[in-house]
């Protein structure tokens, strides 16, 4: 089956179309066309995420990328031909701006060879993931294909079948780093998830960028924070710096980041913000933020005995983070596999959401469309 899929749930608008064949036990991928616009420049002068000039971006861009898409994939016929206006009107009445490239453009060419439009629901921030449903909807209306409703988490867990050539073994734990989430997540088959704990306050991105906006640097920090800590580990000084390791060892699966970036504000108050000190600062907190996963993630893996570990969201883009939790495994856990996405795919992308759109699918669970809307705080329960 031929998936095309939409995310607009934060700062990237992306499209893709995806071909799935096999189960959902051996299954195979190929991307037929992909094309993603960050709005990190945008976003940039803000220090963070703007939601609405995130959906207005959103809006503009949906229409190229699809283009894009359908070119890559070959499945755009040109041929002239009559629309429903008023229905589409009516679907993207809060997106003028997209309802006339949409009409402009759809109105041109062939319905493509798809099965069906998975899309980002949620969670994530409402204004924008309302653009990619509204989408949705029209596309769905006009070509008359389903409608696969996703959960923006579950496309990050998805992630790791792409490359994927084994069955995955359940019991499955998840752990989910991302701007927005920290969650360790347990599986006991594909579609249902038991969220066994999560971030008490900030999410471990969100103090990556928190931290690297005290350090001046620029958004988003996660790199930014990364490349310097790994200059500063690189340099072998001793580290003056130390902070501390919240909920490190409470009898529980939650994470707390938001006294970890205060202890950062009082760390550099006073000080004189010079590369080497900031090096400092970064490196400590990499490393502080790193051990907490890590201790959590193995006492989650020793608790439940998951067969399969999957690290996945933005922040499992940071290269010491994915090692330390690598070597944790080898040393501690050696019986546990573990997936992680390639970096390509562990910040957002729209391949993930039709990864999960095909989980949905194949496991006959697709959630109804009768409630189809945004929801920002949608969980994985
Ligand atoms: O999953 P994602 O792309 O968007 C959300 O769903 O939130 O994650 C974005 C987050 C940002 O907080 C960003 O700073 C962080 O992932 N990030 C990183 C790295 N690359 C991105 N954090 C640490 N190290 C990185 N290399
Ligand atoms: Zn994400």
């Amino acid at each position: 089956m031929k998936i095309l899929s939409i995310e607009t749930s934060c700062d990237e608008t992306a499209v893709s179309i995806v071909e799935a064949s096999g189960s959902l036990k051996n299954p195979s991928f190929k991307v037929l066309g992909n094309a993603l616009f960050s709005q990190i420049e945008i976003h940039r002068e803000y220090g963070g995420v703007y939601p609405a000039l995130a959906k207005r971006e959103h809006a503009k861009n949906l229409i190229p990328l699809l283009n894009t898409c359908l070119q890559e994939a070959n499945m755009v016929a040109a041929n002239e031909h009559d629309l429903d206006r008023e229905m589409i009107s009516t679907i993207l009445e809060r997106e003028p701006e997209l309802a006339t490239q949409f009409l402009d453009f759809i109105s041109t060419i062939d319905k493509p060879a798809i099965d069906a439009i998975a899309v980002t629901y949620g969670p994530g921030l409402e204004p924008a993931l309302w653009v990619g449903i509204n989408f949705a909807r029209a596309l769905s209306a006009v070509w008359d294909i389903p409608i696969i409703p996703v959960n923006h988490m579950e496309g990050h867990i998805a992630s790791v079948l792409m490359d994927q050539k084994e069955p995955v073994q359940f019991p499955l734990l998840a752990l989910l780093i991302s701007g927005g989430h920290t969650e360790i997540v347990l599986a006991k088959k594909w579609g249902e998830y038991e969220v066994l704990g999560s971030t008490r306050d900030d999410a471990v991105g969100e103090a990556f960028d928190k931290v690297a906006r005290l350090l001046d640097l620029p958004y988003p920090g996660g790199p930014e924070i990364s490349r310097l800590a790994g200059e500063s580990r690189e340099g072998g000084a001793e580290n003056p710096v130390s902070l501390p390791r919240p909920m490190l060892t409470t009898d529980d699966f939650d994470f707390s980041f938001s006294g970890l970036k205060t202890a950062v504000l009082y760390t550099v108050k006073d000080q004189e913000l010079t590369n080497v000190y900031k090096g400092f600062v970064a490196r400590e907190f990499e490393d502080a933020a790193t051990e907490v996963l890590v201790t959590k993630t193995r006492k989650a893996l020793r608790e439940t005995g998951a067969q399969t570990l999957i690290v996945a969201g933005g922040v499992a883009a940071n290269s010491y983070i994915r090692k330390n939790i690598a070597d944790m495994v080898e040393r501690d856990v050696p019986e546990t596999t573990l997936l992680v996405p390639d970096i390509s795919l562990s910040t957002d992308n729209a391949i993930m959401i039709a990864l999960a759109g095909f989980i949905r699918r194949e496991t006959d669970t697709i959630p109804s469309l009768d409630d189809l809307r945004a929801k920002g705080n949608l969980s994985l329960e």
